[in-house]
């Protein structure tokens, strides 16, 4: 196959610029470079060409590249020849440099619906896995398991595993692929969900009018989520609830909403089906991602500190404290986890623009509070292997941390991996969201 993308510009995205007539951005980029990844790894055989240039290197990074003079730069005068094309090929990987581009198996999540959540780990499996493969455990406690990506592999792996997040539409992706092993919508359900239903409120169209989505796709909120409440198994209202969450995501520009309108709307497909199409091709991701790995695995939706579970391996990943990031989930996610709770239990702040929820308190944001709180969960957890996410730039530090865990734990070693975030974790500007940093997994015993 070959592909032949919009070029990433020399000098970059410069603002100005940015409004390309082919609308394709830097995670245009890095999602076409995730499909590259996946079609290499069905034993396709790809070239892509692009701009030879320092992001799409890193891009690539793994892959074997060849720079040659760009075609339409060829002029008799070398003084005018700048620019040049890079050719990656997807065979002939260069194994003395591997990354996570080499070690990522599309097989292993070959059906898990990925999220652009922040700090998800999806990218990063392949890592993490090679860091704790030669462990011996059989169960894992995934104690801050967003996007659930972690805990699907290590089910994949056929462990048990025990999900956790204090975000309930964290908690119901887990509930729906990770607790779940047998349970979809079938055809009756999903006539069921999406009909109109004539005793649902108001209160999505009301609250949120103008804010996120359009009128219809409001109504068509306000009666799904009365709807749900009709399904009676537990795992379905899961399901739903998370193909409505991923919907809700997919259907936004960058999949937030820290800000109304819809000022990132740049015409792609994801902004121009409805919500109620996100909706169902979501069900059938989701549905399609339900298996059974031989374990009775559990998702579960507790602050971290009052987990009382037993197992074998802890997997920590929580949020990064960095100085500059935007590192708060329910400012990001409020109007989902609104949602997915139909506003129970949660206060909205109606002086915001907004309409956000009050955030969850977690003692990771803040750098007064991160180290204590680091030390009470290795301590809670001494008994267990404690494998840690954390990346370069933040706080706690690499020698801070590893000193942290030496005191519960004889060994420490760190693995690390350049890592390009494509989304936002690293930097608050929603327009800036591709970050490179060094991604350390810390696994104590
Ligand atoms: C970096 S994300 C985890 C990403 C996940 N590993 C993935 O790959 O999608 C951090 C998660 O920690 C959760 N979280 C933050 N503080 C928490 C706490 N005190 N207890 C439980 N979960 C918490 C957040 O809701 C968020 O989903």
């Amino acid at each position: 196959m070959y592909l032949d993308p919009p070029y990433y510009p020399a000098g970059g995205y410069a603002d100005f610029k940015r409004y390309t007539k082919e609308f394709f951005y830097e995670e245009d980029h890095i999602e076409l470079r995730d499909e590259f990844c996946r079609l290499a790894d069905i034993g396709c055989f790809v070239i892509l060409t692009n701009s030879n240039t320092d992001f799409v290197r890193r891009l690539y990074d793994g892959f074997d590249y060849e720079a040659v003079d760009s075609r339409r730069n060829i002029s008799c005068n070398a003084s005018t020849r700048t620019g040049q094309d890079l050719i990656v090929f997807s065979k002939e990987v260069r194994q003395s440099k591997p990354t996570q581009l080499i070690l990522f198996s599309g097989r292993l999540l070959e059906h898990f619906p990925g999220t652009r959540y922040m700090g998800s780990k999806y990218r990063l499996l392949p890592f993490i896995w090679e860091c704790v493969k030669d462990l011996e455990f059989s169960s894992v406690l995934d104690a801050f398991s967003g996007s659930a990506c972690v805990s699907y592999m290590f089910r994949q792996y056929e462990r048990r595993v025990i999900s956790n997040d204090f975000l309930h539409f964290a908690y119901h992706f887990a509930k729906a692929l990770i607790e779940n092993s047998e349970v979809h919508l079938d055809e009756n359900d999903i006539d069921l969900l999406i009909q109109p239903n004539p005793k649902a409120g108001n209160f999505i169209t009301e609250t949120f009018r103008g804010l996120y989505f359009n009128e219809k796709e409001n109504r068509f909120l306000d009666s799904l989520v009365a709807n749900i409440e009709l399904l009676k198994n537990q795992f379905k209202k899961s399901l739903a609830l998370s193909a409505i969450s991923r919907a809700c995501m997919k259907r936004r520009a960058r999949g937030i909403f820290t800000f109304i309108g819809d000022r990132y709307d740049d015409g792609r497909r994801d902004m121009r089906i409805s919500l109620q199409q996100h909706f169902l091709e979501n069900i059938k991701a989701f549905n399609a991602a339900v298996f059974n790995n031989g374990h009775n695995n559990m998702s579960l939706n507790c602050n971290v500190f009052d987990l009382k579970e037993n197992v074998d391996l802890v997997y920590m990943d929580p949020p990064y404290y960095t100085p500059n990031s935007d590192n708060d989930y329910t400012r990001r996610y409020h109007f989902i986890e609104g949602l997915v709770r139909n506003w129970k239990g949660v206060e909205i702040q109606y002086n915001t623009k907004t309409k956000k929820i009050r955030r969850y308190e977690t003692p990771f944001i803040s750098k007064d509070t991160v180290h204590d709180a680091f030390d009470k969960l290795f301590a809670k957890f001494r008994e267990s292997i404690l494998v840690v996410s954390y990346s370069s730039n933040s706080i706690p530090n690499k020698a801070d941390m590893a000193g942290m865990l030496k005191k519960y734990k004889k060994n420490v070693r760190v693995y690390q991996v350049e890592h390009l975030y494509s989304f936002g974790t690293h930097n608050h500007k929603v327009d800036n969201n591709a970050k490179r940093v060094r991604e350390f997994v810390f696994v104590a015993t």
